[in-house]
């Protein structure tokens, strides 16, 4: 059975339409990317997905069983990070801890995490002590810990330099076996996509669809991988921009 199924969604914003019969399927311990350029209706989805939006039309399915509204079943990091800078980085990552009532529980679980996400000895810092790679490593590790079963991530290092966000996602390409959870990443970064996904879709057109969607296989990736994949870019940019029907866009990495 898939894990989430996503039928037909479609939203408008004030009588703009954004999003135009979008569907997709994730399968339980499978990383997906939505890849769409700015503006495409990403951060929508999301937001639709956790209930904080509701759709016009469509459906939300997890293990076969109907959402509505505000749920438990994603942890959702939003596109910016959100920690609180009158809070301890302990403080801030145990904070769902402290909005279900086992704070104990919290605390020794995420100190336990604190050197798996590269932030051991910065427990009792602020956020403003820290660099903005590390505090997108806490808000990422607050996500985690939440104890949801598909975990949403918008964007996690959309704000960082291009060096630093090529660490973050070197650290995440290791850290997808220890993590073994189902993950939704919204990037307009086709390398970010190529580099950590099991499959990408792709979004297009305006309103939105999903114009395409891309299996990647390969287990054993690195950076000298990356820059192989010179064919795959190739077919993300014509699926941007609409250069392949929808009818035949199951495209393989080796096809
Ligand atoms: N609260 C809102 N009211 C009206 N229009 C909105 C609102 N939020 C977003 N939009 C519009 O909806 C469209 C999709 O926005 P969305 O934030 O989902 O895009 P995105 O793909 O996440 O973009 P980015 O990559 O820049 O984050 C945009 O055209 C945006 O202007
Ligand atoms: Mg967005």
């Amino acid at each position: 059975m898939m894990k989430l199924k996503v039928e037909n969604l479609t939203f408008s914003y004030e009588g703009r339409k954004i999003l135009d019969q979008v569907g997709f399927c994730v399968k339980d311990g499978e990383f997906v990317s939505l890849l769409g350029p700015s503006g495409s209706g990403k951060s929508t989805i999301l937001k639709i997905l956790t209930g904080v939006l509701a759709p016009q039309e469509g459906r939300v399915a997890a293990d076969g069983k109907e959402i509505r509204g505000v749920n438990q079943v994603f942890a959702y990091m939003p596109q910016n990070d959100l920690l609180f800078p009158w809070k301890t980085v302990l403080e801030n990552v145990c904070l769902y801890g402290y909005v279900h009532g086992n704070l104990e529980e919290a605390r020794r679980e995420a100190r336990e995490n604190f050197p798996v996400f590269g932030l051991a000895g910065y427990e009792d810092k602020y956020p403003s002590q820290l660099s903005g790679g590390m505090r997108q490593r806490a808000a990422f590790l607050r996500t985690a810990l939440c104890r949801a079963d598909i975990l949403l991530l918008d964007e996690p290092f959309g704000a960082l330099d291009v060096i630093t966000r090529g660490e973050m996602q070197d650290w995440l390409v290791k850290m997808r076996k220890r993590l073994n959870r189902t993950v939704i990443l919204v990037t307009h970064d086709m390398d970010e996509a190529i580099y950590l996904s099991d499959r990408i879709l792709i979004l297009n057109g305006s309103p939105a669809k999903i114009g395409g969607e891309i299996v990647i296989e390969e287990k054993d990736r690195g950076r000298e991988w990356l820059y192989d994949q010179g064919r795959l870019r190739r077919t993300i940019h014509q699926y941007i921009t609409g250069g392949i029907s929808p009818d035949n866009s199951k495209e393989r990495e080796d096809g």
